[in-house]
């Protein structure tokens, strides 16, 4: 095969930016760099490095990323920026979201190509807690805890929400722990208790919290031991 097409198969590379690639001597097979993309390859008997990167060992991606308020947690989007236009990543089109947050949502968002864990992270079969904080217009007061943790009847279902956790920090904010990801959950729990959302952040999912070293917009790979903490 021609070094040029596989290395088009493995990234997000056009044939044009891998011939710039090849001149600029990002391409080596094994220690050679390559300069003709037209250069036959066995990728079987020798790594093909780009930028130093070996291409073809397809090991699954797991990020997080700290969204900002205007982004759209989608794959793409013809008119508004998504967070997978915030990735500097090759591939871009495998990456999924592991559960989505509203455009003016900040916080925690998970990012996989490995679609089995994205399932282990968002099927509601597998109770993984959300944890939300949360602003408020109204008077937040105790009664709303219980009426949080018995469920509440979201306008349009006919089911109530699983046992939820709410700790009021102060009169406008709190903290909620959903274990479901219905559609504009959170907002549509506190409208069922006559309140509105003015802001919603997403500080941890499972046992995976954001990183505090993440700025707005900013993103990391997970650990080993973040990835697995989903594996489990
Ligand atoms: N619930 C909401 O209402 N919005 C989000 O973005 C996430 C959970």
């Amino acid at each position: 095969m021609r070094i040029d097409k596989f290395i088009c198969a493995m990234t997000d590379y056009s044939r044009s930016d891998i011939k710039r690639l090849a001149k600029e001597g990002a391409i080596r097979i094994g220690e050679h760099i390559v300069n003709d993309t037209s250069t036959k390859i066995d990728p079987s008997a020798s790594p093909i490095y780009l930028f130093d990167n070996p291409i073809g060992s397809i090991k699954p991606r797991f990020f997080m990323l700290n969204k900002p308020q205007g982004i759209i947690s989608a794959t793409n989007d013809g008119h508004h920026k998504t967070v997978i236009d915030l990735l500097n990543e090759p591939k871009k089109s495998k990456l999924q979201i592991a559960g989505r947050l509203d455009k003016d949502t900040t916080g925690l968002v998970l990012i996989t190509d490995d679609g089995q864990w994205n399932h282990c992270v968002t099927s509601p079969n597998h109770h993984s807690l959300k944890h939300y904080k949360v602003t408020v217009d109204k008077p937040l007061d105790d009664s709303l805890i219980q009426q949080f943790k018995s469920g509440l009847l979201l306008n349009g279902e006919t089911k109530k929400t699983r046992e939820a956790k709410l700790t009021i920090i102060d009169a406008h904010h709190a903290e909620l722990f959903i274990s479901e990801g219905k559609y504009h959950q959170v907002k549509r729990m506190f409208a069922a208790c006559g309140n509105h959302v003015t802001a919603l952040h997403r500080h941890a999912i499972g046992s995976i919290q954001l990183d505090p070293n993440l700025e707005l917009g900013n993103y990391r790979p997970l650990t080993q031991h973040e990835v697995n903490s989903f594996n489990d």
